[in-house]
């Protein structure tokens, strides 16, 4: 099959395109330093010819309110109108758990809109919502970083190894469009200060973390349970010791 990664060369494109190569497919690595555009749409007609699925892994590379709105609102309008034109049959995103009861949060806004715009569509389509990737804790702790402390809540954490979102993501790029949304989370649940700490402390990372008990994530105020899944989830097989392991052997 043709299959075009929006965002083939980030995290998780990056290994979703690896996967899908292993497997025997065509797969088109798509961003701007590959030719394809979905912000300014270069690139994206020819993308798309003969093209059988789309994965949608972009990011936006501001995370200000006003840009990361645009960035998916934009995005995702070019993309979907040149996969209409081509006859995609299936359209898969990666979105976040919890989404829909953080809109307080601009990037989460902007997340939704980008879920809205695939549903209303017509593409057959899968979103693949996911909960932090364990890759995104040191972002975390710096986010939270004043002076020599970190300062986070205990509102619940259950990170994912971008390994298993990767092959999360593979395998429902491969099935049937579900034209619905499917939880992915990590195997472990954590209060969100204490594996900072962990991580920090294994990182020897002088900065000590300090519970404050005020739950906010991005900034934005959130319930205790707003970052993992409320119900069915499939969950990774990478716990986060063994996923810290491997990032040691790699350092
Ligand atoms: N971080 C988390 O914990 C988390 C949790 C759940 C879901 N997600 C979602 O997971 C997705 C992937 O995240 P990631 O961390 O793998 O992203 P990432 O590593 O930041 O990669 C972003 C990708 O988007 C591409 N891109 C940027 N602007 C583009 C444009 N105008 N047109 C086409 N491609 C463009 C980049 O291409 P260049 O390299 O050429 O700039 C890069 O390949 C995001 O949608 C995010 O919302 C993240």
């Amino acid at each position: 099959m043709k299959i075009v990664v929006i965002g083939g060369t980030g995290l998780i494109g990056t290994k979703v395109v690896n996967q899908l190569r292993q497997a025997g497919h065509q797969v088109i690595a798509a961003s701007p330093a590959t030719g394809i555009n979905t912000l300014t749409g270069e690139g994206l007609a020819e993308a798309m010819k003969e093209t059988d699925i789309v994965i949608d892994l972009a990011n936006s590379p501001s995370f200000e309110d006003k840009a990361v709105m645009e960035f998916f609102q934009t995005a995702g309008h070019n993309l979907l109108a040149a996969e209409i034109n081509a006859g995609v049959k299936h359209h898969v995103a990666l979105s976040i758990v919890g989404v829909d009861i953080m809109q307080n949060i601009g990037y989460m806004r902007a997340k939704k809109v980008q879920e809205e715009l695939i549903e209303q569509s017509g593409v057959p389509y899968t979103i693949v919502r996911s909960t932090q990737f364990l890759e995104f804790i040191a972002g975390i702790a710096n986010q939270a970083t004043d002076g020599n402390e970190v300062h986070l809540s205990d509102v619940l954490f259950q990170p994912i190894a971008s390994d298993d979102v990767a092959k999360f993501v593979a395998k429902y790029a491969l099935a049937a469009p579900l034209n619905g949304r499917v939880e992915i989370a990590g195997p472990e649940r954590f209060e969100m200060y204490k594996i900072v700490e962990r991580y920090l402390q294994l990182a020897n990372d002088p900065r000590t973390v300090v519970p404050n008990g005020k739950p906010a994530y991005f900034g934005g105020e959130v319930t205790h349970s707003a970052l993992v899944p409320a119900g069915e989830a499939e969950q990774g097989a990478i716990n986060f010791e063994s996923w810290w392991a491997t990032q040691a052997v790699k350092a």
